[in-house]
Parts: structure tokens; sequence; C-alpha cells
């Protein structure tokens, strides 16, 4: 009996796809079709798959020319299947060719014509039309932000506003968008959504502008500084049925995914401590370090540290107490935040003025998981038991800057996939919204004693 393998995505099911299927077959006497998962997906950068893994399987199964259909999950994983199956001959479209050849060693490889003027790329550009979006704010993450969003399909960086209009006419200069204004009437005309990464007190005005014109919103961590303000916001984006996501590119990336996941499936026990730190040494002259009514470490670096406890214990602690080191003008160059869940405590910890090691530590009843710097992009972690031989070490890939995740699943809300916002909660970012808002009133009682 003649084995043949093939493996593939299979998105949005098409011609393409069951004509190779149908020819693989052909091959030999069994096939087998390998799926490929959306965390895998993610991890060789393919992101925007729009149908669930189910879907995919069915509509490959519905063909029926598979006689057995696995689930490709990492790096390495066809050879294993080769030896695995006894697999004679491995076949995929010719858009690989090439790319399969090491296979050679183990069985051998057949590139099929690829199927002319049809894929699911296409598929999802027709069914989808391309979002138009703008950037408000020109400074340093929004200059990530093109490059990033560039790799993800559906969208298109059209336009730039800042009140500063040279500013804006240097980004769309650098970026080569076709629109550059300091008048937010003629911004909102040409796009469909909106980055928003200009400084952390305008972001509440300018979200709220975006979704009263029915512009969805990606907004930069932290997003706002009032639970309130939060609220009001999800509620209107609900309202005006329009997509808000808070942009903690952590939330989205494929590491801190499987980092949860690991977490969830129980292999460390319960959860009984979180300890999160990022720390980033400033110039003392910096915005971040004297905008003494914004600046400081929490209100700038305190959306990643509460977001692996947030997400790891809920939001029902009991007890939230910060303590900070302050600077002259009365910012934090250092803050500690304890929580006290009851049956958990967890710490946060966020300096501009104080290294330390930027760690992210998960105690549990069986054992540990151990993130290093840096830990907000994820590409490995290693879980630790009392028995050392039984630890484990993850590895996960964080492609360029990493905006490209949360982009993607920006777009993927955007198109009606809400499933893809349970990576960072209304609930959840309302809450970090919260915690913010009692850091910046302790904050103002510590300063009028001054
Ligand atoms: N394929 C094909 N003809 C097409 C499209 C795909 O023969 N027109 C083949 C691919 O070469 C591969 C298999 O179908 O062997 C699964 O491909 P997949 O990557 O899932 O499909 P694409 O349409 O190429 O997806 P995308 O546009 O997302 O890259």
């Amino acid at each position: 009996m003649k084995k043949v393998i093939t493996y593939g995505s299979f998105d949005l099911f098409h011609e393409g796809h069951y004509k190779l299927l149908q020819r693989a077959k052909a091959l030999g006497d069994y096939l087998i079709v390998g799926v490929t998962t959306e965390q895998y997906d993610n991890q060789r950068g393919k992101l925007n798959v729009v149908d669930s893994l189910m879907d995919r399987i069915e509509h490959v199964k519905q063909t029926g020319f598979a006689d057995e259909i696995i689930i490709e999950d990492h790096v390495g994983q066809k050879t294993e299947d080769i030896l695995k199956y006894k697999v004679d001959i491995f076949t995929v479209g010719s858009d690989w060719i090439g790319a399969f050849d090491y296979l050679k060693e183990y069985c051998e490889v057949v590139y099929l014509e690829r199927t002319k003027d049809i894929s699911s790329t296409m598929k999802r550009a027709k069914k989808y039309s391309i979002l138009k979006l703008g950037v408000i704010g020109t400074g340093r993450i929004a200059k990530r932000f093109v490059p990033e969003a560039k790799y993800v399909s559906g969208i298109n960086v059209e336009a730039v506003y800042n009140p500063h209009i040279e500013s804006a006419e240097a980004y769309a200069k650098q970026f080569e968008l076709n629109m550059y204004t300091d008048k937010l009437e003629e911004f909102w005309e040409k796009v469909d959504a909106v980055y928003i990464a200009s400084p952390h007190e305008t972001h509440y005005e300018y979200m709220k502008q975006a979704l009263l014109h029915k512009k969805h919103v990606l907004c930069e961590k932290p997003m706002v500084l009032k639970k309130q303000e939060a609220e009001e916001l999800f509620e209107l984006a609900k309202e005006q049925e329009c997509v808000l996501m808070e942009a903690v590119k952590t939330a989205y990336c494929p590491g801190f995914q499987q980092l949860l996941s690991v977490v969830r499936s129980g292999a460390i026990g319960k959860v009984k401590d979180v300890e999160a730190c990022f720390t980033k040494l400033e110039n003392p002259l910096s915005r971040e370090l004297t905008d003494v009514k914004f600046g400081g470490s929490f209100t700038e670096l305190g959306s990643y540290v509460l977001l692996p406890i947030i997400k790891l214990l809920g939001q029902s602690y009991g007890e939230i107490e910060f303590k900070s080191m302050r600077a002259e003008n009365g910012l934090d160059i250092y803050t500690k935040v304890h929580f006290d869940y009851g049956d958990a405590l967890a710490t946060a910890k966020a300096g501009l003025g104080v290294k330390s090691a930027g760690e992210l530590l998960i105690a549990g009843t069986n054992g540990y998981i151990q993130v290093e710097a840096p830990w907000w992009k994820t590409t490995s972690f290693q879980v630790h038991y009392e028995d050392s031989s039984q630890d484990e070490k993850y590895f996960s890939k964080f492609l360029g800057d990493g905006l490209r995740y949360e982009v993607s699943d920006f777009v993927a809300a955007i198109n009606g996939f809400e499933e893809k916002t349970w990576k960072l909660t209304r609930e959840e970012s309302i809450e970090m919204a919260g915690i913010m808002e009692v850091f910046l009133q302790q904050k103002e009682c510590i300063n009028k004693e001054w």
C-alpha cells in the first residue's frame, strides 16, 4: 500500500485545495492530510487564518479524499510523521518547490502544479474589503506600527493625524502614506479604523471621537487611566458596533498564549503567586520622567506587569497596595504593587529609574514557570518541578516588533470574529484602567503631602 502525506492550513476551503487533495490521493492508495493549528500558523508568520481548526478539518474531510486527518502543530513534525506513518510520498503545491527537498532523505517528494488564480489570501481579500487605517500620534511606538501592519493582510495604513502638521507630514513621508492632516474631521473621512499612539492623557478624547464617528479603535496602553472612562468607551463601542481593543502587545503574541495554556492545563497545579517585573532605564529628561501628571514608571510600564496577574488570577483580589520610590518631581522611578487574592498573592514591579531582573515567575502547587526578560516578548519559558528531571522548556516565535499579532487580531475582530478578542477582554482592560486610577489617586495624595 502506497502512503501519501500532505499538509496545509486549508483556510476558506477552495478549488485549489480540492484539486490538490484529489491529485495527492491519486498518487497512492492511502492519503494522510495534516491540518495546521492556528498557533502553529501564527508561529510561522501566517496570520489571519479565518476558519477554526475544526472547520478546516471538516472541509478536508468532506472532500472524501483523506483516509486520515492529523494535526500539524510544530516545526519538524513532517519528518516525524513520515517515519511514524511509514509514508512513501510527501506532496504539496508547486508554490513550495524546493522547500521540502530535505524530506527526500525519508521518502519521495512530489510538487504538484498549483491551481491558478485562487488562494486563501485572495479569498480573504475578496470576502473582506481592505480596511483603511489611520494613525493618531507619531511618536516612537507609532513608528514601529506601519512596518508591522504590513505583515497583516486585510489592512492598509492610509493616513496619519497629528495636531502638529510638520510631524504628521514627516511621518507620512517616512512611511509613504497617502494622507496626513492636522484636522480631525478630514482624518475621519479617510479611515475605517484608527490606531492611537498619542500621549496617555489624550487617548480618551480621541477614542471617544473615533467611536462617535463609527471608527474601530486599537489604542496603545494604558488605554485610559480611569475605570469609568474605560467602561464608558466599551459601552460606546458596543452601541456604535465598533471594535475597541487595548494594544498590550504581549497579550496577543503566540509565546504568551502558550504560557497561559500551559498554566491553564494545570501543569504547575494551582497558581499561588505571580511576580512580574519590567524595568527600563530612561533618561531623566525624557517625557516619561518629566511629565509630572501622567509620567512615571507605573503609568508607563504598568500594563505589561499587570497583564499576567489579571490573566492568571483574575479580578477578584481583596487588597491592593502600592509602594513607590519617587524622584523630586513626585514621579515614581520604581513602583511595587502587592495583590492579595486570599488564596493567592501577586506582585507587579515597574521601574524607569531602577534596574532589576525583568522576570515573570508563576508559582504553583506542583511547580513554577520562569520567563526571563524580555518576557513581555515571550520567546521561551521554563517549567520547573521539585524533581528537576521533569523540567521542560518551551520555545515560541516573536516576530519583528510583535505588533503584527495585535493588528492581526484587530482585523479579525473587525471582520466579525468576536472570539478573537478573548486574548484581552474588555473586563480585563477596564480592570487595568481601574488599577491605574487607584495608583494615580494615591500618587496625588502623596504629592499634596509634599
Ligand atoms: N494549493 C494549490 N493551489 C492553490 C492554492 C493552494 O495547489 N491555488 C495547495 C498548496 O500548495 C498546499 C495546499 O494547497 O499544498 C494547502 O495550501 P494552503 O497554504 O492552505 O492554501 P493557500 O490558498 O496557498 O493559502 P494562503 O493564501 O493563506 O497562503
